[in-house]
């Protein structure tokens, strides 16, 4: 028997890049592929991309150079491009750096044990196709089935025809497609026979999902009869797609966590118009309103963009002071950065020095915010999915229904329970409990 091949996989990101290669390392294990750590002993390095925004594009190329030289002691090695960098940039990688045999578009991933043979060969291969067939059902039950770690991410929906002016994900993923709402549930059956008891439903656009008749909060509710599956989350949201079932769903569905990830990117609406969001401050704050009200110890969490071409002081300030109404429990800033073929890629840009101090304004809001909710949790009983041991002694490590990190101490658990725990303290990005 030949020993098998080994595969690094590096992985860039959003969590469907992290669905996606665990999907590719799967299909790879058809060819007689193992994962390993490390990129030192591999017979091929995929690095699965992000495109959105230009520092993580740019983190590719730099990465790609320091790879170069295992490939000239290791002439066998064989190095891919995969997930949206390829997507968007195909053919030109293997120009700006020839050491890639192989570049693979998110919608082509079932094809890469074909393409893996093609550079074996000798040759080089690229596919950055949207075919018609289902990817998903191609990748299907490649690999060995082994055990999961409890919490496991499902991809539902996949790309996005909202076209906000900043984003590139409707170029890169394409138009929004659904998977059928039974081909999911059969995956979440799998899952659960794996050992998972959470799963978190990915899409760029999740709550657009509809691949069941009932949308998303129908497959929700669908997932919440399959046995052993106890907890529930989808990301990320647009707030014009949630509709009145799913908010409904946040008060009625015990296995849908009381943890929402809902991007707004400004609070201003003159921003929000120029970034062709068809929402206002108004509305989402209306529709976070009625999330409360359904479910009323819920923590949100959003994405926020500074730096917008043309946003104003006043503009900014706008974006605080919904900060200051929502309260998030967990935000993402990023400073806007420009993405050729977006609409906005043509339109003047704000002072950089400006922008960065946007920005560490709003991050110290939001941090200020984290770590008041991380606070208040301390003498609450909350219950933990335990998904690995800590370092020390008796201690375990898992997340609350919050989605908060939380260490048990004393912990008389096993990986996959839920247990119920008291929060003892909150440090800086983790709470500690006592098992009760
Ligand atoms: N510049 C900065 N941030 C961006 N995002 C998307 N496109 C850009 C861009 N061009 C942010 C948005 C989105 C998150 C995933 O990334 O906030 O919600
Ligand atoms: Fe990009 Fe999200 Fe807007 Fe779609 S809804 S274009 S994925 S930011």
């Amino acid at each position: 028997m030949t020993a098998p091949k080994k595969l690094f996989i590096k992985t860039y990101g959003c969590q469907m890049n992290v669905y996606d290669s665990e999907r590719m390392a799967e299909a790879m294990g058809g060819q007689g592929y193992v994962e390993t750590q490390s990129a030192d002993d591999a017979d091929m390095i995929l690095l699965n991309t992000c495109h959105i925004r230009e520092k993580a594009a740019e983190k590719v190329y730099s990465e790609l150079g320091r790879l170069k030289p295992l490939k000239d002691l290791k002439p066998d090695l064989k190095i891919g491009v995969a997930g949206c960098v390829a997507q968007a940039e195909g053919a030109e990688i293997m120009r700006r750096q020839p050491a890639v045999d192989l570049v693979v578009g998110p919608q082509s991933y079932h094809r890469l044990p074909a393409m893996e043979a093609k550079v074996r060969a000798g040759g080089t291969a690229l596919d950055t196709d949207f075919p018609e067939e289902d990817k998903f059902e191609h990748l299907k039950g490649r690999g060995p089935k082994g055990k999961r770690n409890p919490a496991a991410f499902l991809t539902v929906q996949e790309g996005c025809d909202k076209f906000c002016a900043f984003c590139v994900v409707p170029y890169t993923r394409g138009a929004e497609v659904s998977r059928p709402a039974a081909r999911v549930l059969e995956e979440a059956r799998d899952l659960v026979e794996r050992g998972v008891r959470e799963v978190t439903l990915l899409g760029q656009n999740v709550n657009a999902y509809h691949g069941h008749e009932g949308g998303l909060s129908g497959l929700i509710r669908d997932l919440a009869k399959v046995d052993g599956l106890e907890r529930i989350r989808y990301t990320t949201s647009h707030p014009n797609d949630m509709d009145d079932d799913l908010i409904a769903a946040h008060g009625e569905v015990p296995e849908l966590m009381p943890y929402l990830h809902l991007p707004v990117q400004s609070g201003s609406d003159h921003i929000l118009k120029r970034m062709n969001r068809s929402h206002t401050a108004e509305s989402y704050l209306r529709v976070i309103e009625r999330i409360r009200a359904a479910r009323p110890d819920i923590i949100l969490s959003g994405d926020f963009i500074v730096g917008f071409p043309e946003e104003t002081d006043a503009d900014f300030e706008a974006t605080m002071e919904l900060v200051r109404q929502v309260k998030y429990g967990y935000a993402y800033s990023f400073k806007y950065s420009t993405r050729p073929g977006t609409p906005a890629a043509e339109r003047t840009l704000v002072d950089v020095d400006v922008a960065d101090a946007r920005l560490q304004t709003l991050q110290s809001l939001i941090t200020r915010h984290q770590r008041e909710i991380q606070e208040s949790m301390v003498g609450r009983d909350v219950s933990v999915l335990i998904e690995r041991a800590g370092r020390e002694a008796g201690q375990m490590l898992g997340k609350s229904e919050y989605l908060h990190s939380v260490h048990i101490e004393n912990c008389t658990g096993q990986i996959g329970d839920i247990a119920k725990v008291r929060i003892v303290e909150a440090k800086t990005n983790s709470l500690t409990a006592r098992h009760l």
